[in-house]
């Protein structure tokens, strides 16, 4: 870890610390966008935790991660209502998209693809999300139109949500 990574841990650790684990957890994966096994050494010594403490609140909660994630991960739900209704095809249309596989992470850390159980959204199968905006009732268009959004977005650096776009 570079020491201006290991400054601004520090002072994300002891920032958030009184807010309890989870804040700093939070934090630290917004920064440095996953928790790598010296971050979590340097948590439970500055929080004076037990390493064993610390992972089991990483691996109870989904949205931690203990790999690099992509800038823009994008999880297709595999529970029963989505794969019904297409799940399926359009995880094989996102692979072919973005050139990744699931679980996996493109080289440039962009994209992130991941597939997920259930997420309750069952009404709006099938769903997909990127980082924490849904989008239900997938077409293989819609999730084409989405990709080209997030790609029209990294590469003008303007954010704009997909809905507001199309209203
Ligand atoms: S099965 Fe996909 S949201 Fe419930």
């Amino acid at each position: 870890m570079e020491d201006k990574d290991r400054t601004r841990l520090i002072e994300i650790i002891e920032k958030f610390k009184e807010d309890g684990l989870i804040s700093v957890l939070q934090k630290i994966q917004d920064v440095f966008n996953y928790l790598s096994p010296e971050t979590i050494v340097m948590v439970s010594k500055y929080m004076k935790m037990p390493l064993s403490k610390i992972y089991g609140v990483i691996t109870f909660y989904h949205h931690f991660s203990l790999k690099p994630r992509g800038k823009y991960t994008i999880r297709v739900c595999k529970g029963t209502a989505c794969h019904v209704k297409g799940g399926e095809e359009n995880l094989t249309r996102i692979k072919r998209l973005l050139s990744i596989k699931e679980e996996e992470v493109s080289e440039d850390f962009v994209w992130g693809l991941e597939t997920v159980a259930c997420v309750g959204a069952c009404a709006l199968a099938p769903v997909v999300m990127i980082n924490d905006e849904y989008y239900g009732k997938m077409s293989l268009h819609k999730t084409e139109l989405i990709i080209d959004h997030y790609k029209a977005i990294e590469k003008t650096g303007e954010y704009v949500k997909y809905e507001d776009k199309v209203s």
